[in-house]
C-alpha cells in the first residue's frame, strides 16, 4: 500500500479540523487514503498529491465535501456497546418516564447519528415497550455532520453485514423487509425519526430542549477547542434535568466544567448545577432500586 504523502496528508486534515472539528490521527492515516480512492475516482484525479493540490488551490465546494465526507469516520452499529444501551433503555428511560409521567412527551437528540443505526435502535427499542409508552409524544431528532451518511440513514437501508452488527435476529426479522441483499426497515419505524444536517461545533441549533442527547464516538476524535464547543452547545440543548450519553471511550472528566459523571451509571452525564436539587440527584436511586437492569431492552440473545 501507497504512504499517503506527508503534505498531502495534512492539506487533507486541516480541510478535515477546519471543517468538522475532527483530528486525523496518523493511525488512522491509511484508513483515510482508502476512503479518499473512490472520490479520486469520482473526480478522475490520478493520486493523493493532486487531490491535496486541487484542495489547496481550487475552490470546488463540491470536491471538499467528497472529500470530507469520506474521511469521517462513519463507524457504527445498531445497539452499540450494549450493556451501555441497555442502561438508557431501562433505568435511565425507566426514571424519565416517571419523571415526565404529567406531559408523557419525551424529546431524544442523537447527535452524530452517522448511518441512522443509534436513533433506529431507540425507536426499535420504544416500538418493543410500546404498551408503556403509550399515549406519549416521543421526539426522536438524529443529526450528522456528513451527507453521504444521512442519506443511507433517512433511507434506512443496511446491508446484510450492518443489519446483523448488533440487531438481535428476532428485531431484524420483526423490523426489517429483505429486498435482495439489502435490509429495508419498516416505514412505521423509520418515520418516527427526523434526520438533519448539523455541525456539532458551530453554535447550538435553535431545536428546543432534549431530555435526554446521545453524543457517542465523536468527540473522541475532537481537539481539545472543539470539544469544549461542542460540550457547550450540547448543555444549551439539554433539559435542566436532562441526561447526556457519551460514548464507552469518552468522558467530559478533565473536558468540560458543564457536566459531570452521573454516579451510578457509566457513560451517562447531566448538566452540572442540577445534581443536588432539593438533595436528590437527577436519577434518584429509589427510582432505579425496583427495576431490573435489562427491563425494558428488547432481549439481544434472541
Ligand atoms: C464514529 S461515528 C458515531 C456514530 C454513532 N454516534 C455511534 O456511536 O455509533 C461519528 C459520527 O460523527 C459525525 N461527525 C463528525 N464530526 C461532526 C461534526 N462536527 N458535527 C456533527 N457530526 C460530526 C461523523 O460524520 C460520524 O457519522
Amino acid at each position: 500500500m501507497t504512504i499517503l504523502p506527508t503534505n498531502g496528508f495534512s492539506h487533507l486534515a486541516d480541510l478535515l479540523e477546519k471543517r468538522t472539528g475532527q483530528v486525523l490521527h496518523p493511525t488512522r492515516h491509511w484508513r483515510v487514503e482508502m476512503a479518499l480512492k473512490p472520490v479520486l475516482r469520482r473526480h478522475s484525479i490520478p493520486d493523493i498529491s493532486v487531490l491535496s493540490e486541487l484542495i489547496q488551490n481550487a475552490c470546488d465546494a463540491a470536491l471538499e465535501q467528497d472529500c470530507i465526507d469520506a474521511m469521517l469516520n462513519n463507524e457504527t452499529s445498531f445497539f452499540r456497546d450494549q450493556a451501555n444501551f441497555a442502561l438508557l433503555t431501562g433505568p435511565v428511560l425507566d426514571a424519565l418516564h416517571a419523571r415526565r409521567s404529567q406531559q408523557r412527551r419525551l424529546r431524544i437528540w442523537s447527535a452524530a447519528c452517522s448511518t441512522g443505526q443509534e436513533p433506529y435502535s431507540l425507536a426499535i427499542s420504544f416500538a418493543e415497550n410500546n404498551e408503556k409508552w403509550a399515549g406519549w409524544l416521543i421526539e426522536i431528532v438524529a443529526s450528522d455532520i456528513s451527507m453521504s451518511a444521512l442519506a443511507q440513514a433517512k433511507l434506512g437501508k443496511y446491508s446484510q453485514f450492518e443489519v446483523q452488527r448488533g440487531m438481535p435476529v428476532r428485531l431484524m426479522l420483526n423490523y426489517f423487509e429483505q429486498k435482495d441483499d439489502e435490509w429495508l426497515l419498516r416505514d412505521d419505524i423509520r418515520r418516527k425519526v427526523s434526520f438533519r444536517k448539523h455541525d456539532l461545533v458551530d453554535t447550538s441549533p435553535n431545536w428546543g430542549a432534549f431530555d435526554i442527547i446521545l453524543c457517542r464516538n465523536m468527540i473522541m476524535y475532537l481537539g481539545q477547542g472543539a470539544r469544549e464547543s461542542v460540550f457547550t452547545a450540547l448543555s444549551a440543548r439539554l433539559a435542566p434535568d436532562g441526561v447526556l450519553m457519551l460514548g464507552a471511550a469518552e468522558t467530559v472528566i478533565g473536558q468540560t466544567e458543564r457536566f459531570a459523571a452521573n454516579a451510578e451509571f457509566r457513560g451517562f452525564y447531566q448538566k452540572i448545577g442540577n445534581m443536588g436539587n432539593k438533595g436528590s440527584p437527577f436519577l434518584p436511586l429509589n427510582t432505579f432500586q425496583s427495576f431490573a437492569f435489562c427491563r425494558g431492552f428488547p432481549n439481544i440473545t434472541q
